[in-house]
């Protein structure tokens, strides 16, 4: 009999319409991933260095060309717009900005993304940045009543404070970090439509644009939204752009991921609950597939290619999986975080995924997950490469931002 329980009957789990999830290990066909440290022509990846010059670029356009598309290129032009600045703002902790970030193109088109930020009131020198997006817009981080309201033309305008819990801003300036942050929709807003209001229609017509120009996605505008974020960061006398962290939490993760694969002036990539086409291997029929992803309702077709809705029925198929891409980030730092009722991004998979990227990060020097079974809860394991499961829901809380600034301290304070 065949090994792969795929080619012996139906016993285990298939993947069909109408189509069904699976939460059940003993279910999942056997699976082998894709070689790490192995070129498509089959040479060996014997060090640091073929890494970088032939594996590394390999993987980037395979991730490119089978999942988030291209990276857009570079506005003609960018020009930033003070818009506000509060010296005393949260109590007098923090002086905050909101600034316009201005693209645009030799041939009169435009787009404009508007960033609030927060720094430390009290630094004694430029601090490190963390850098991220917010779903619904800017105000909804925060309680303050004269941040203004931005990220609408997504659809339905988030309420103000909305996700004050996923921002413990006070705790990330006391802990000596700058935060910025801008609206996902203001990049693309995350619909069908979303092409002709994006940072797309720097590059193509209104006509082009109402249709996904192929080889283009809204997850690859949102990374290149973030690497635009941190070359205005680069221009700020208050902040440390050499130590900037990215970090997403669920469609953002798999964004902050890509950006982090992306950039590598992202020194530390915070991933949470990024799950399928995020850090969770797409072999594992476990929770939601890259199927599930074009089969339910729960996941926008524009966030990735069409080439990968033509593939997503055979994940075991593809030349890649997500261990690979996390360790396109390598030797730079990555944090993977799950939570434990979040099933459906399978933590298990996520874990599995920062394990196999190890032998990239060993590569370099730096030191990989030591075991392949998952840590208890709440129990975060390694340095370099890291993982941490917290114990509730699919969510962005005070405790992954607790783990995110301890790996944080280590790479930019030690
Ligand atoms: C859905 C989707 C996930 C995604 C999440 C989110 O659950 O299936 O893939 O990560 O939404 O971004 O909110």
């Amino acid at each position: 009999m065949s090994a792969n329980p795929r080619e012996n009957g139906s016993e285990f789990y298939v993947q069909k319409i109408p189509w069904e999830v699976n939460y059940d290990e003993s279910r999942m066909p056997v699976y082998t991933l894709p070689k790490l440290l192995r070129c498509e022509d089959g040479t060996p990846v014997a060090d640091a260095a073929a890494w970088l010059s032939r594996r590394r670029p390999e993987l980037l356009r395979m991730f490119k060309e089978v999942m988030y598309g291209e990276l857009p290129p570079l506005p003609d032009r960018v020009r930033y717009e003070l818009l506000s600045e509060k010296k005393d703002a949260r109590d007098g902790k923090a002086i905050r900005r909101e600034v316009r970030i201005h693209f645009e193109m030799k041939n009169g088109r435009t787009h404009c993304i508007d960033l609030l930020y927060y720094l430390p009131a009290n630094a004694d020198g430029p601090v490190p940045v963390f850098v991220g997006l917010t779903f619904f817009g800017n105000h909804v981080i925060t309680d303050e009543p004269d941040v203004r309201i931005t990220g609408t033309a997504g659809g339905p305008e988030g309420a103000r404070g909305e996700q004050v819990r996923r921002f413990p801003i006070d705790t990330i300036l006391e802990r000596g970090y700058a935060l910025a942050v801008v609206s996902y929709h203001d990049i693309f807003p995350d619909r069908e439509t979303g092409w002709a209001d994006s940072i797309y229609k720097l590059f193509f017509s209104d006509d082009e644009l109402k249709k996904r120009p192929a080889g283009y996605s809204s997850i690859s505008a949102w990374a290149w939204g973030l690497s635009r974020i941190l070359d205005y960061l680069e221009t700020v006398p208050e902040i440390d752009a050499s130590k900037a962290a990215v970090f997403g939490h669920s469609r953002l993760g798999k964004s902050s991921l890509w950006a982090g694969a992306n950039d590598k002036r992202f020194k530390l990539v915070c991933v949470n609950d990024s799950g399928c086409g995020g850090a969770a291997l797409s072999r594992r029929l476990y929770g939601e597939t890259l199927f599930s992803m074009y089969h339910s309702n729960t996941v926008g077709k524009w966030w990735f290619t069409d080439t990968l809705e033509a593939k997503s029925g055979h994940p075991e198929l593809l030349p890649l999986d997500q261990h690979e891409l996390i360790a396109l980030v390598a030797p730079r730092t990555v944090a993977v975080h799950s939570a434990t009722e979040d099933r459906w991004a399978d933590p298990k998979g996520e874990y599995l995924a920062v394990y196999h990227a190890g032998p990239v990060f060993e590569l370099f020097g730096k030191t990989p997950l030591a075991s392949e079974t998952p840590p208890a809860p709440e129990h975060a394991v390694g340095t370099d490469v890291s993982y941490y499961c917290r114990i509730g829901k699919h969510d962005l809380l005070l405790s992954d931002w607790e783990h995110y600034l301890t790996m944080a301290e280590r790479l930019f304070k030690r």
